[in-house]
């Protein structure tokens, strides 16, 4: 029989039992695809006698989970533990140094520390994967790494939490207000008791670094993405939306061009007719637009045990086939971030002022004379044209639609430059006209 690919298992939660229930009930196809078994050596999470839904009586616990990667017996580490960094990266940084290859799930440790751990694994000459960290089940890594490798990808953008996904579909689907839309979203397990590194984009914004390193041969660079949540939007905004023929979803963006790399995640009006606007649900989906492809679209199980494992065990196939005693050391195992670490381009960062396209802004305003005028003025002096403007009743969590309560006014307004819409903000701070900071919704454009 084939010498198996020996792994060891950190972090035995949501993915980690998940990974557990794969590798049994496929073990039959995944030895026939791999060319060898792929078997558990050893394992370790906090508690040991944690019930876990599988049975790990089978297999060997080590109390000391960062010991895990000096284990003679060990070809591969599994990091599922989370976290940027503390138990992860020191086991990650572990395992890499005694030249076993890595695999893991955690996208918020590959956006703050994937180059360094690149770096070691190129110089350790083991594999470093991370399909699971981006878009859990949905094999946009491979997509972009292999399937697009031939093409210049000029954008890739996306839904990359399934969690905001989730609420705003709610929130659309039955007019709930934010704060509901959670609730229901905790309930249903789809965010956490802590939602804040979902609701607040910066999950989404770990998976766009990452991807935007892979899609444009760039350094992974995470402080630059412009990370806003999805906290502020309310049901009446989806619902002016849905009048103006647009969804509502958190977009993570990024974008290579001459003035360098832009990366952008917020909550965008998207067309009726655009692919991601009906993107329902938790689910994630993925644009990449190449230069001879076209627009590619992967789409999928975002997160959950059972598609994450799916990415995770397909990453360790991969490893299984390409270290297989019979291909003699002869199997390229590739670069972590497709380049090698030191030919990945140092890229700036694009500012966001010269990009042209269409926004909505919404303002919660006092119900008084001359309101309106001022905002208005405030868009005519620093150039920004209206396309529509709406001006709606008091809102319900305000209060109702009574005289002298606060009232929605929205506006869409005509291509121009976002520089002209911070102008417009800026001459609008303070003012006690408004009851809260404005709103802004950039329009996913072609
Ligand atoms: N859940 C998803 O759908 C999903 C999707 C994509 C990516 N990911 C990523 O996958 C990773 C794991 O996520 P998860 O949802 O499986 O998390 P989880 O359910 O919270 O499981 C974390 C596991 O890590 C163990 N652990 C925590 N601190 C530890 C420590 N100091 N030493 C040893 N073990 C420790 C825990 O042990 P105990 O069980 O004993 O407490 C637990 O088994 C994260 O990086 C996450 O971002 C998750």
């Amino acid at each position: 029989m084939a010498e198996p690919l020996r792994i060891a298992l950190a972090g035995l939660g949501t993915v980690g039992a998940g990974v557990i229930r794969l590798l049994e009930a496929n073990a039959g196809l995944i030895e026939r695809r791999a060319g060898r078994p792929i078997a558990i050596a050893a394992l370790s999470a906090r508690e040991r006698h944690k019930d876990r839904g599988v049975d790990l009586r089978p297999y060997t616990w080590d109390d000391d989970t960062t010991a895990l990667a000096a284990r003679a017996d060990v070809d591969v580490v599994v990091e599922l533990i989370g976290g940027s960094d503390g138990p992860a990266l020191t086991l990650a940084r572990n395992a890499l140094a005694h030249g076993k290859s890595l695999v893991t799930a955690n996208k918020a440790m590959i956006a703050h520390h994937g180059l360094e751990l690149a770096q070691a694994a190129e110089a350790a000459g083991v594999a470093l994967r991370f399909e699971a960290a981006v878009a859990g089940g949905i094999p946009v890594i491979k997509g972009l790494r292999e399937g697009a490798a031939a093409n210049a990808l000029q954008r890739v953008y996306g839904i990359l939490n399934g969690t905001c996904n989730f609420i705003l579909s709610t929130m659309e689907d039955t007019r709930a207000d934010f704060a509901d839309a959670l609730a229901e979203a905790q309930a249903k397990g789809f965010a956490e008791a802590d939602p804040g590194f979902d609701i607040d984009g910066i999950d989404a914004a770990h998976k766009l670094a990452i991807l935007a390193s892979i899609a444009f041969g760039s350094r992974i660079d995470f402080a630059p993405v412009e990370t806003v949540g999805i906290r502020r939007v309310l049901a009446a905004d989806i619902a002016q939306a849905a009048q103006l023929g647009h969804a509502v979803r958190l977009i993570g963006i990024a974008e290579a061009g001459a003035d360098g790399l832009f990366q952008r995640v917020h909550p965008y009006l998207v067309p009726r007719d655009h692919p991601l606007a009906h993107v329902d649900g938790a689910t994630n989906a993925v644009v990449a637009e190449g230069n001879f492809s076209g627009r590619l679209l992967f789409q999928g199980a975002g997160a959950g045990d059972g598609p994450t494992a799916s990415a995770v065990v397909a990453d360790l196939i991969d490893i299984a086939r390409r270290t297989s005693p019979e291909a003699d050391g002869t199997g390229e195992l590739g670069a972590p971030f497709s380049i090698p670490v030191a030919a990945l381009e140092a890229m700036p960062t694009a500012p966001s002022g010269d990009r042209v396209g269409k926004a909505y802004l919404r303002f919660i305003v006092a119900d008084r004379p001359g309101v309106l005028a001022e905002i208005a003025a405030a868009m005519r002096d620093a150039g920004v044209s209206i396309e529509s403007l709406i001006q709606q009743g008091g809102l319900a969590h305000l209060g109702g639609a009574d005289a002298g309560e606060p009232v929605l006014v929205a506006m869409v307004t005509h291509h121009g430059p976002e520089r002209c819409i911070a102008e417009a903000l800026r001459l609008l701070e303070g003012s006690d006209s408004l009851a809260e900071p404005p709103l802004v919704m950039h329009i996913l454009g072609e």
